[in-house]
């Protein structure tokens, strides 16, 4: 097989990452797509550093045992803490969304702006975000605040129940007509949107990393040749648990129709 005809692997904790899987298919329609999502042991955000490495680093090595060709993290908290070590075992560049998420920041905040990070506990503790935007030559200023009921809620399906305007008020109310940007700095965010929207006001813009992750993506297989033009690419999903209720939740908040969900356990 030609290296440029093996297939991307994608993974997050659960869902969230399809919000990065969706852009990456609208942008590479030709690639072959292997999403694993670890939904017998989301949610990864409330867990500690040492649990999320070696998550990770054992998902990472399963998908590079299917001869992927580009491994994207999609999946904040993992980037965050694992990207490093997955590096160090992967033969295959290996990309995260914290340097897409904050890049995307960067462009939409003014200089010297407010930008307001949201993520899991373990991406807030951990810093990733600011350290990310400290290194440019842009100066903003960075908050970082923790929402861990989202991933809770999104996995549930209850992105626009009032519990999520509930939960959302409760995190980010007062912050309230404060920042000019706001990270969605947790692959599952996205589809909380437009209540995080409504509290934040109309003075914020919401930006993610799916799109600047995908296109990073593409930019990479360019670069080293990998592109793959030739047909219509397939996609496949791998879960570690409740496989058709992951299909459902696919179909009903992201109208991904993702068929034959097969089951991997660690
Ligand atoms: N969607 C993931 C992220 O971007 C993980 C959320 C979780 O499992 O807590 O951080």
């Amino acid at each position: 097989m030609k290296d440029s005809d093996r297939p991307i692997g994608i993974f997050d904790s659960g869902l969230g990452g399809l919000t990065v899987f969706k852009e990456l298919r609208s942008l590479l329609p030709g690639e072959d797509l292997i999403y694993f999502g670890d939904t017998a042991r989301v949610p990864y955000g409330t867990k500690s550093a040492e649990a999320v490495l070696a998550f990770s680093k054992e998902i990472s090595a399963f998908l590079l045992g299917k001869k992927i060709k580009l491994l994207l993290v999609a999946c904040n908290t993992a980037s965050s803490l694992a990207l490093d070590e997955i590096r160090k075992i992967s033969p295959v560049p290996v990309l995260g969304v914290i340097k897409p998420g904050a890049e995307s920041a960067l462009k939409a905040a003014p200089w010297g702006g407010t930008v307001l990070v949201t993520g899991t506990s373990a991406t807030v503790n951990s810093r990733a975000y600011s350290r990310a935007l400290a290194g440019s030559e842009k100066k903003v200023r960075v908050t970082e605040k923790a929402c861990p009921l989202f991933v809770p809620l999104v996995e549930e399906g209850w992105c626009t129940k009032p519990a999520a305007l509930i939960a959302a008020r409760e995190y980010l109310a007062p912050f309230r007509g404060k920042a000019d940007v706001l990270i969605l700095g947790c692959t599952h965010y996205p589809l909380l949107k437009k209540v995080i929207s409504r509290v934040m006001g109309p003075r914020t813009k919401i930006v993610d990393s799916a799109r600047a992750a995908a296109l990073g993506a593409r930019q990479e297989l360019v670069s080293r040749g990998l592109l793959n033009r030739s047909r219509r690419g397939r996609s496949e999903f791998i879960v570690s648990d409740a496989p058709a209720r992951f299909s459902e939740l696919a179909y009903k908040l992201l109208g991904i129709r993702a068929g034959k969900v097969a089951v991997k356990r660690f």
